[in-house]
């Protein structure tokens, strides 16, 4: 397959005065409502880029715009239609950059923001869109807004969360937090200012004070800031935890287990009685639904109940929202994501499949298996070792581009890239695994143990470099990297894969170029078959007298497809195998085909 028809697709809605220079100023640039359809977000694949890792321009061993903008063509060879970026605003960089100081301009580390006006623009003369990460639950404490709201006669005060010391207890004394969260990077999710003599509020670290959307003044300079961006050319957004911003405005303490140093911030931070409110109001004062701007929310500890509504088209909040049940699903019970437990398949199939139902006929799914913050898949749900990490990649991503939803792919993934797993504390960089093995160390856990968690579930293993080619650091920089370049880059790497036609790339384009051809794989009702097997993953997708059968062995091992519980296959044609040729039910391990079948 060529990927010619997704550049046909992407082409009609960018609809470029062919004078108009690249780098022009955002005054001049076209209106952009008028060049996207409603709802292309529906039969479109996004591909995100975390900008640290993906490919540095000026030896500095970070990622950076330029870097990006120069490997636009691969994005098109691969077929996809939008790059979501990960942020690039100016940031202290306590958190890669979830931690903003300035809204409307990029870091240094990064470009400028004529670099990234040029990265737009160099997108759009492609067909392809650009969403930006909108990081709003939380600004950086070195944003002035913080900065003012420190002064507590500032009339920014009211701007984040703060309180007094729980009463009875003498301020900064330990217990003496408002109440008992924790943060989800380890401590509790309180700071104590000892200026003021009150405390701030930070669900992630000290450095990212949660902003109060209880305050119009806060949501009105969210708004204007998220117009700005549209009026340079974005093509919609993704939002940071964005069911955070409404909160149980009494802030009660949270469930803490035995042994637990503090209660989870879980359900009073999150999906509060104002969520619909605040989306609705966004989604009018910025144009989202108007402009049919892409907006995917990220929305931890939301149930299929609170998806469905947040994406009813008929609300106008949101056109989709990041689950997390199924990357929570390989956790010991009751435990945080350290506590690592086997994950059944068919526990994985019927949670995908829940979505599936509950989202049918109101509201719409995204689909990944990754992202910056989950370790890599086909080290997580696949098998890594040489023999089957092809097969296993091409497989993950074969049932999950033939749910129902918007596919994300995370960058590498394309590539199969594995998890680094590194074996010493001192390669991790993310502030979430540095911090969690200081606090499980005070804790008393088995430093094996800890730096087991850590190998399998660090957000580390999904940020090391791209692995562009077989040079030293793998093509990604010519300076020393911020963090590890995979050994395997000799092997796994992106020229490797574009010149190798059965490559996992190579499968990740014909996916691709399946979806924007076959309305079936957009738009066919979903049905799990053999929910209850532990090996097989099988779905029908129908539309009309067009039907599809997946038929995947997820397991490294061999497996016979029971023929009498299948829809016949007489006449059915392959239309995409990771063996091709292999025929009869006999599957080989990670062997998969999607099949049309015959009306
Ligand atoms: C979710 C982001 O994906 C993650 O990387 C970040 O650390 C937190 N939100 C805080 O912004």
């Amino acid at each position: 397959m060529t990927s010619s028809p997704s550049r046909s697709l992407a082409s009609d809605h960018v609809d470029q005065a062919p004078d108009q220079a690249p780098d022009q100023a955002p005054d001049q640039a076209p209106d952009p409502a008028a060049n996207r359809p409603a709802d292309w977000w529906r039969s479109a694949v996004v591909y995100q880029i975390y900008p640290r890792s993906f490919c540095d321009s000026n030896g500095d061993g970070i990622g950076d715009i330029p870097g990006i903008t120069s490997r636009l063509d691969y994005l098109i060879d691969l077929g996809v239609d939008v790059l979501w970026l990960s942020p690039v605003y100016r940031s202290p960089m306590d958190d890669n950059g979830y931690d903003i100081s300035d809204y409307q301009d990029v870091d240094p580390l990064f470009g400028t923001l004529e670099d990234l006006d040029a990265l737009i623009a160099g997108c759009h003369e492609r067909g392809l869109r650009l969403v930006m990460d909108l990081v709003v639950n939380h600004t950086s404490d070195e944003h002035p807004w913080f900065v003012e709201s420190r002064d507590p006669s500032s009339p920014k005060r009211d701007w984040y969360w703060w309180r007094p010391a729980r009463p009875g207890h003498e301020p900064g004394t330990p217990g003496a937090e408002p109440n008992n969260w924790g943060a989800a990077f380890s401590g509790p999710a309180w700071h104590f200012d000892e200026t003021s003599g009150e405390y701030y509020l930070h669900l992630f670290s000290p450095k990212q004070p949660d902003l109060n959307w209880e305050n119009p003044e806060v949501r009105q300079a969210v708004y204007a800031m998220m117009r700005w961006w549209v009026d340079r050319g974005v093509d919609g957004f993704r939002m940071d935890v964005i069911n955070f911003i409404s909160k149980d405005v009494t802030l009660p303490d949270g469930p803490q287990g035995p042994g637990q140093p503090h209660g989870s911030a879980f359900p009073g931070s999150a999906n509060g009685p104002r969520l619909d409110e605040f989306l609705a109001e966004m989604n009018r004062e910025v144009g989202l639904s108007d402009q049919h701007l892409l907006t995917v929310g990220e929305m931890p500890g939301s149930t299929i109940e609170v998806a469905r509504r947040v994406t009813d088209p008929a609300r106008d909040e949101l056109n989709m929202v990041f689950t997390f049940e199924h990357v929570d699903l390989d956790v010991a019970p009751g435990g945080l994501k350290w506590d690592l437990a086997d994950l059944p398949l068919p526990v994985l199939k019927r949670n995908l499949e829940s979505w599936q139902v509950g989202l049918a006929d109101v509201g719409w799914n995204s689909l990944y298996w990754n992202n910056h913050d989950q370790p890599r898949a086909v080290s997580r749900f696949g098998d890594d070792s040489d023999e089957h990490r092809v097969h296993s990649a091409k497989t993950l991503a074969t049932v999950l581009h033939l749910h129902r939803g918007t596919p994300y792919v995370y960058q590498g993934e394309e590539l199969g890239m594995t998890n680094a797993g590194f074996d010493e504390i001192g390669h991790y960089r993310d502030i979430e695994s540095v911090n969690y093995h200081a606090a499980a160390l005070v804790l008393g856990i088995d430093p094996e143990t800890v730096l087991r968690s850590l190998a399998v579930k660090s957000r580390d293993n999904a940020r090391t470099p791209m692995q562009w080619d077989d040079t030293a650091y793998g093509g990604f920089t010519t300076g020393e990297p911020w963090l590890p370049v995979n050994p395997n880059h000799k092997t796994i790497n992106a020229v490797a894969a574009q010149a190798d036609p059965r490559s996992v790339f190579a499968h990740y384009q014909s996916l691709i170029e399946l979806r924007h051809t076959h309305p079936v794989v957009v738009d066919g009702r979903f049905e799990l078959l053999l929910p209850d097997h532990e090996q097989l993953w099988v779905i029908t997708r129908t539309l009309g007298r067009d039907r599809l059968l997946v038929l995947a062995n997820c397991s490294s091992y061999a497996v016979a497809a029971p023929s009498d519980e299948l829809p016949p296959l007489d006449g059915a044609e392959v239309l995409l195998a990771t063996h091709p040729g292999s025929t009869g039910l006999d599957l080989a391990p990670w062997e998969s085909r999607i099949y049309a079948l015959k009306n």
